[in-house]
């Protein structure tokens, strides 16, 4: 008999982006209030720039709020003039990382098969990684978002994920920072292909990977988004920035 993996609790991380100065640590300590007063059923993470991840670290600790980076090199340390190595992120008390978004794709001309590398390379730091893949409209209008989005996810999740915490953060990329959030019936069918890609390539512990949904999500859209089968949290961006905000959403997961 096999026993099958627990249902891990749902995982709500906010994407700070390149937003954030040192004010911004109340919003984070607001939100860290917030669950202490009500605590909540989610997993809770904020990913400020690296400008800010010690303070905001230190501001954290023994709160229900883990911290995490945007992105990692490759390698573990060397002559890579502004990029920010794993166990660096580790040292300004990060539990999580943040892999492949389509902003680091995009901007950064980031494949798969380097996010893949970053993936193996943040798990040896003992980072959480939370790997991003989506489509863009142009893609989803041609008809081919789940071939795209299902290859992302073959070629960014290397086999040493096994067994191992991680999550996926599907974020349509026509969703992000527009308002405009996919609908229930294509998350459920992205989600659904993502979860089938999970259990080919891990089998049980795939079936049990958190699956996040990112894009737009914001105070009144979370739950149901949240009800949505197979999402099993959310990558926030704008409305992480505002500690009411996000704390609406937390609370509706
Ligand atoms: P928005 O929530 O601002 O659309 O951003 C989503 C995102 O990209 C999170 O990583």
């Amino acid at each position: 008999m096999t026993l099958s993996s627990p249902k891990p609790r749902p995982l709500i991380a906010g994407n700070w982006k390149m937003n954030g100065l040192a004010q911004a640590l109340d919003q984070a300590r607001a939100v860290a209030a917030g669950l202490d007063e009500k605590p909540a059923g989610a997993r809770v993470a904020i990913c400020p720039p690296a400008t800010l991840l010690d303070r905001l670290s230190q501001a954290l600790e023994g709160s229900a709020v883990l911290t995490g980076g945007q992105d990692c090199h490759v390698k573990t340390s060397g002559a890579h003039t502004g990029d920010i190595a794993a166990p660096m992120l580790v040292d300004a008390g990060a539990a999580l990382v943040i892999l492949g978004h389509s902003e680091r794709r995009d901007d950064h001309g980031e494949t798969s098969a380097l996010v893949a590398a970053k993936v193996e390379t943040a798990l040896t730091a003992g980072l959480e990684p939370i790997i991003c893949v989506g489509e863009s409209l142009q893609q989803r209008e041609a008809g081919s978002a789940l071939a795209v989005v299902t290859g992302q996810v073959r070629e960014s999740l290397p086999a040493v994920l096994a067994g191992q915490a991680f999550a996926v953060a599907y974020e349509p990329i026509w969703a992000i920072g527009t308002g405009r959030v996919a609908t229930l019936p294509d998350i459920e069918e992205m989600h659904a292909a993502i979860r089938a890609e999970l259990v080919v390539l891990f089998g049980d512990h795939g079936a049990t990977v958190p699956i996040l949904y990112g894009g737009s999500v914001k105070p009144d859209n979370a739950a149901e988004i949240l009800r949505t089968a197979e999402v099993g949290g959310a990558l926030v961006g704008g409305a992480s920035l505002k500690a009411s905000d996000f704390l609406a959403i937390i609370a509706a997961a």
